[in-house]
């Protein structure tokens, strides 16, 4: 298999790490685990969906910057590989991906392992008992945490039959799920939203399940918990001691999306809303683009109430459609540099850092073309001391008042060629 695409990081949160510990948040690369599979054409989506499908817009030389560009356009299920599930979802009037707290996105793991019974029965589902055990060794479930439980199945998910437990070529006949694959019971989930203040609960399998009804998200998205799937490396991450970074990209109006999962040990994260600060645009249909490219477009697939076996569920999903480089997007350095990381190459911990923002939104006002200068990163460090090591600088130009202004925000009305 080669992983020559990417994955997407399309929200950047940022959390105040000063108030827990003094910490700065520069972890080393062994302690930051992923827990997120790459994303490419053969991504495994459930029976019937619509796969990831990329295509490849450009890849060579470019008379503009240093000389090279690559650019993709990406559309597929909202669901696909390592997705995070709004409580939306399965709960009618319960928050979509942009409505989600951003603080809830970070929280101490709570890891349960039950790889073991799996094993024997690849349609266990969690049981309150496997919670309870868990309590009874390491104490409480803490405040706001997230929970992660590990199944084994991942090991599955290079083969679309053995993952999903099926090969039939729809999820529902005669209304009755197709698939089998581990999960958790409705009496787990049940506790879960009633008697603990988990902010998610996260599975390596493709569905939070019972796969034989579907019902145990409805209990906690009824509560705005949101749900995980497909995550993998979770026997890298122990029982409890690490916090986890859960952050979806951010599509209005969105029952699920793509999600980056990072686990690390270095800060210990449990945020409160003040401490958190989104810095991206909810994506939707009026997203402003790069001159002369494709809208982002969000299909509507399924949205109302759906009945499996004897369970009467609510249900919404959608698709997707658009430009790699659309609303608030990471760069891989290969957009602009012949041979260097895409997306997935870039080492996760180089995805955390200490924040640096360099203001130029005064010159800006006169300026649609300003850059900012060394004598600026210079006149910064005067005042606020060396950069650290392993930063993100951030550049605030203010340019974001016009981004709802296509001949603003791009400084163009041609539509059609970016020449
Ligand atoms: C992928 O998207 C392109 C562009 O939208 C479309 O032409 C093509 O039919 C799609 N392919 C699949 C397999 O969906
Ligand atoms: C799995 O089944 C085997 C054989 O029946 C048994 O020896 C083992 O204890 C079982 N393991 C678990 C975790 O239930
Ligand atoms: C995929 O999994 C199915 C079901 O377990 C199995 O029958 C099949 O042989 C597997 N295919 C490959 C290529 O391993
Ligand atoms: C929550 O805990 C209370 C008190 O222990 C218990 O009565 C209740 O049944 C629990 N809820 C669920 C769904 O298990
Ligand atoms: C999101 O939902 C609101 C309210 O129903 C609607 O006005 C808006 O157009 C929707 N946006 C998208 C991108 O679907
Ligand atoms: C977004 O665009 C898609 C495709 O054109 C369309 O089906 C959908 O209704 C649009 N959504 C809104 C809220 O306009
Ligand atoms: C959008 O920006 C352009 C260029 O600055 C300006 O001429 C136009 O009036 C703006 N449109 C709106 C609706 O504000």
């Amino acid at each position: 298999m080669h992983h020559h695409l990417f994955l997407m990081l399309a929200t950047a949160c940022l959390a105040r790490a000063d108030d827990h510990g003094g910490v700065t948040w520069s972890p080393k690369a062994n302690e930051v685990i992923d827990l997120t599979h790459h994303l490419h054409p053969d991504t495994p989506v459930f029976p019937g969906a619509q796969g990831f499908n990329y295509t490849r817009i450009r890849r060579g030389p470019w008379v503009y910057g240093a000389g090279w560009l690559e650019d993709n356009d990406i559309c597929g299920s909202d669901l696909m590989g390592t997705s995070l599930l709004a409580p939306a979802r399965w709960a009618q009037n319960r928050w979509y991906i942009n409505e989600i707290p951003p603080h809830r996105f970070f929280g101490p793991v709570v890891k349960v392992d039950v790889s073991m019974k799996v094993e024997n029965n690849s349609n266990y589902n969690l049981m309150l008992s496997d919670l309870k055990s868990w309590e009874s060794q390491h104490g409480r479930i803490p405040d706001n945490a997230i929970i992660l439980v590990q199944t084994g199945w991942s090991k599955h998910y290079g083969n679309k039959t053995a993952y999903f437990g099926t090969d039939a070529a729809s999820f529902l006949i005669n209304g009755e799920p197709t698939t089998n694959h581990p999960g958790i019971s409705d009496e787990a989930a049940m506790w879960l939203a009633e008697n603990t203040t988990v902010y998610g609960v996260g599975i390596d399998s493709p569905g939070i399940g019972p796969s034989s009804s579907y019902t145990a998200s409805t209990s906690l998205h009824k509560r705005n918990i949101y749900t995980i799937v497909g995550a993998v490396n979770l026997h890298k991450v122990p029982a409890k001691g690490y916090s986890l970074a859960a952050l979806p990209m951010n599509v209005e109006n969105g029952t699920a999306s793509l999600v980056r999962l990072l686990a690390f040990r270095t800060a210990k994260l449990s945020p409160k809303p003040e401490d958190t600060v989104d810095l991206t645009y909810a994506l939707n249909n009026d997203t402003v683009m790069w001159v002369g490219r494709e809208p982002f477009q969000l299909f509507s697939v399924y949205k109302g109430p759906l009945i499996i076996g004897n369970n009467n569920l609510w249900f919404e999903k959608n698709a997707f459609c658009g430009p790699e480089h659309m609303g608030t997007h990471l760069d891989a350095p290969a957009h602009f540099i012949k041979d260097s990381w895409r997306i997935h190459q870039i080492p996760p911990h180089g995805l955390i850092g200490p924040a640096v923002r360099i203001d130029i939104d005064q010159k800006a006002v006169n300026d649609p073309d300003a850059v900012l200068t060394v004598e600026e990163i210079k006149a910064w460090e005067r005042e606020n001391g060396r950069i650290p090591e392993n930063a993100i600088v951030f550049l605030y130009t203010g340019w974001g008042e016009y981004v709802n202004n296509y001949t603003a925000y791009l400084g163009t009305d041609n539509h059609e060629n970016f020449h």
